[in-house]
């Protein structure tokens, strides 16, 4: 007897199978006719392991108009509001806005999040906040912390001293920010440090790397070299790089296959970088975006991050990754279907690597973790953003949602509207 049946769903991949789950695991898959506990008729309905976002800001979710709105849009206005709300908001605060989004992001089938932690205050009460989330969390979403030197890991006080205490405290991941150091050579400095940090402690490197519109901003250059050096690969990720949108062409030919021999990973994060990037421009105004084909195209781990919700830096934002897709689809023109197919696979399997996270998948053994949502298949998933029908998290269901169709009454013409395409 199978604690849970998860009947007849259409996979990522178009099969169709039935999942059975004993305790936390994935017990059967196939044409499975055994009894559980208990069954979940998922047939028409597209099944997926869960959403995975590999950025986050969760020490400042949630807190939008606090102190007050960034009346310029920019990443410097954001930078500089987080500033002030970071000494006063209490640790309770912090913990209390985060667990909220959580339980957002678990309605969604968000199930694993890397959330950066800044570091850069002596009270660090943003790292004890996010230590509490992630313990009260543990039971259903996995939280990987970043320690990460918002204000320059040399240009702030204590910078480096602080981003050592929150390792020392608990915090999994090292950060980094060389675009923001007050010179090149110390931004350069920095990658070398943070790298060598990882790979003393034997963590994972996750570093904002050159998010900024100036193409003369290469610190991902040092960055893929000190992952090679180190032997990283695929534990260190390069976050927005959002400089490589202007970048030079004849430089870009040279830069991406350093990174692709590292085999470091990489977030863009297009709601934010679409938001954020080119703001200084008149004509043509540039999108701020990543080279997200061309790294694929060269076998490049690109995933799909969120960043931000209602936070000093993005005014909007739902925790859902189908939105982070679907903006990411647009900005980086992924429109064939194997390409559409891809930004799905990017905010799930992809994102899960960049992660490293255990026993994430549909594969007998792996963690049973899922979601069923009210779509044919992935693409139509992306369209719609429709409704999680269930969420499945190690075993337990922590999640149940009507069918939620529309009642017609037009013309004389009573109904009911689903909007998928072809289903
Ligand atoms: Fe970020």
């Amino acid at each position: 007897m199978f604690d849970l049946l998860v009947k007849g769903g259409t996979l990522p991949d178009g099969s169709i199978a039935d999942i059975a789950i004993t305790g936390d695991r994935i017990a059967a898959l196939g044409q499975l006719d055994a009894p559980a506990v208990r069954t979940i008729d998922a047939s028409g309905d597209l099944v997926s392991p869960p959403f995975v976002d590999p950025h986050f800001h969760m020490d400042a979710t949630l807190s939008y108009g606090l102190p007050r709105v960034n009346a310029s849009g920019t990443l410097i206005e954001g930078i500089s509001l987080w500033g002030e709300l970071r000494e006063i908001a209490t640790v309770d605060e912090m913990v209390e806005r985060a667990v909220r989004y959580c339980d957002w992001a678990a309605s969604l089938g968000l199930l694993a999040i890397r959330t950066h932690v800044d570091t850069t205050p002596d009270h660090l009460r943003g790292v004890d906040a996010m230590l509490e989330v992630k313990r009260r969390v543990a039971p259903y979403l996995e939280l990987q912390l970043v320690a990460f030197p918002q204000d320059g890991l040399y240009r702030a006080k204590n910078g480096r001293g602080n981003l050592i205490r929150a390792l020392d405290r608990g915090v999994d991941i090292v950060g980094g920010i060389p675009h923001f150091e007050r010179t090149m050579e110390e931004g350069t400095e920095s990658v070398k440090d943070v790298a060598r940090i990882a790979a003393d402690r034997g963590l994972m490197l996750d570093i904002h790397c050159d998010e900024t519109d100036d193409p003369m901003s290469r610190h991902v250059e040092t960055m893929a070299a000190e992952v090679t050096r180190h032997g990283l690969g695929v534990r260190a990720a390069g976050s927005h790089l959002t400089s490589m949108h202007s970048m030079d062409n004849y430089y870009v030919s040279k830069l991406l296959p350093l990174i692709a021999e590292s085999e470091m990973t990489v977030i863009p994060n297009p709601l934010i970088n679409i938001t954020l990037q080119g703001r200084h421009d008149t004509y043509p105004k540039r999108r701020g975006l990543t080279r997200v084909k061309e790294m694929q195209a060269l076998g490049i781990t690109v995933g799909w991050g969120q960043d931000c919700v209602l936070d000093p830096w993005y005014s909007l934002g739902t925790g859902d990754m189908l939105d982070v897709a679907f903006m990411g689809m647009h900005v980086a023109q992924m429109t064939h279907p194997a390409e559409m197919a891809r930004c799905f696979e990017m905010v799930t399997q992809t994102n899960a690597r960049i992660m490293n996270l255990e026993g994430y998948g549909l594969k007998v053994g792996d963690l049973a973790s899922l979601v069923v949502i009210d779509a044919d298949n992935p693409t139509e998933a992306l369209r719609l953003r429709p409704d999680r029908l269930f969420v499945v998290s190690r075993g337990k269901v922590i999640v149940e949602r009507e069918r939620n169709d529309a009642r017609l009454s037009i013309a004389g013409r009573p109904g009911s509207v689903r909007r998928r395409f072809g289903g």
